[in-house]
């Protein structure tokens, strides 16, 4: 357990919220949650700091389930989990928690830095994009689609970890790579850990970073869509980058995150681990829902404006008109969604391309009709291509 949570166990029952009346030895977490959503909350919680906008509030962590699906009522923007920045006494805790809404505002009002990116490598790219195999991507999703869910709390979220793991590895033996390596980063207290990969693992130029999340509630969670899609997307572009004879001149780093549906919990100590073992990041995109189609025969692929960097962003839509040849369109979602925000926060270029648009989100993520027949392959491919061409683009420069 960590630390923290057995420090907010003892204290919150001191933490003052009228409606806060907490059991000693139970798991709490701290959460960052707009004032509207706040509003609706019926589970018991107390406030740590407030300002206009959001609350960071302290709540018992069997409620976050609960609470993620208000959040999808809601829809007036969701929670991240602040409980790692969060240390220390009640009164050191309500501290940071005032700072950090306090350089939320400082940060809204900084620019971001502009970087110029360029596409210069098409006819490798084109190459590489012929060896993505629709089939592997099913396959992929058959089998993560099979726990009974991949949830951060559950032993089958830690399976499905080690399976991805094992998944990797056994493609870089196949490919006798010797220039890749894997590990777990641990999620504070959740049982699920990251899974990061890595091709180009000695290379020391500013690493790429691609990314989806593995993980999903609990209950029957087939998480076909959500994020089985994006992560069997991703894993297919790793095959193909490992069976490629091209060399980088910059590590690319492929990641499954742990516990996104916690509030980008996992993403958050990946962040944390690069940024404590010196690994700079040129730039992060996440793959988080890439099968769902509104329409079965619109292709349009979309992108994401915010907590994203637009000059990254706008260089991934010309990715995919140059590569893809499909519509491209924009979104956002009015809130950190997902793990692109963690590298965002952080001052890290970050890019989300997402199969729809966000009014027109799947239905059935959260529950157990987040099934494979409601994807389209076609689509899921799609982003297994952009995701290629992204890592080749950028890597060779
Ligand atoms: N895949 C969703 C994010 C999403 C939803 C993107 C709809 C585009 C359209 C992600 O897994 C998720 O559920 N995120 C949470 C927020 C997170 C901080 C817990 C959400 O949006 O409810
Ligand atoms: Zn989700």
């Amino acid at each position: 357990m960590h630390l923290n949570q057995w420090m907010a166990c003892l204290t919150a029952g001191l933490a003052l919220a009228s409606n806060a009346t907490f059991a000693v030895n139970t798991p709490h977490e701290q959460l960052q949650v707009p004032q509207c959503l706040a509003a609706k909350i019926t589970t018991s919680y107390a406030v740590l700091a407030e300002n206009k906008q959001f609350k960071i509030i302290d709540v018992l962590s069997s409620d976050l389930d609960t609470l993620t699906l208000l959040a999808d009522q809601v829809k007036c923007g969701h929670y991240v989990n602040v409980s790692h920045k969060l240390l220390g006494t009640l009164a050191a805790r309500q501290q940071s928690a005032q700072n950090i809404l306090k350089k939320d505002q400082v940060k809204s009002l900084k620019s971001e830095h502009s970087e110029v990116y360029e596409i210069k490598h098409q006819d490798e790219v084109n190459t590489a994009l012929k060896e993505i195999s629709s089939d592997n991507i099913w396959g992929t999703l058959t089998h993560l689609t099979s726990y009974h869910n991949r949830s951060a709390t559950k032993d089958t979220g830690v399976e499905a970890a080690e399976w991805l793991k094992k998944t990797f590895e056994a493609m870089a033996v196949e490919n006798g790579r010797a220039d890749t390596n894997t590990f777990f980063v641990k999620t504070g207290w959740y049982k699920q850990p990251s899974l990061v990969t890595v091709i180009g693992k000695d290379i020391k130029a500013p690493a790429l970073v691609i990314g989806a999340h593995m993980d999903t509630l609990d209950g029957r969670m087939p998480g076909a869509g959500d994020d089985g899609s994006g992560s069997s997307s991703v894993m297919e572009m790793a095959r193909v980058l490992l069976a490629s004879k091209t060399t980088f001149k910059r590590p690319i780093y492929i990641i499954w995150y742990a516990a996104e549906e916690r509030g980008l919990v996992g993403s958050q100590y990946v962040v944390e681990h690069f940024i404590k073992h010196s690994i700079p990041v040129k730039a992060a995109i996440q793959f988080d829902m890439t099968g769902y189609r509104v329409d079965p025969n619109d292709p349009t692929m979309w992108v994401f404006t915010d907590y994203t960097h637009k000059g990254l962003s706008n260089y991934v839509a010309k990715l995919i008109d140059t590569y893809i040849h499909v519509p491209v369109d924009y979104s956002h979602c009015g809130y950190g969604c997902s793990d692109h925000a963690s590298w965002t926060e952080e001052g890290i270029p970050a890019a989300f391309p997402c199969e729809s648009n966000f009014e027109d989100h799947n239905p059935y993520i959260h529950s157990s009709s987040d099934t494979m027949d409601l994807l389209s392959l076609e689509h899921m491919t799609n982003f297994s291509k952009l995701a290629l061409a992204f890592a080749i683009e950028l890597a060779s420069e």
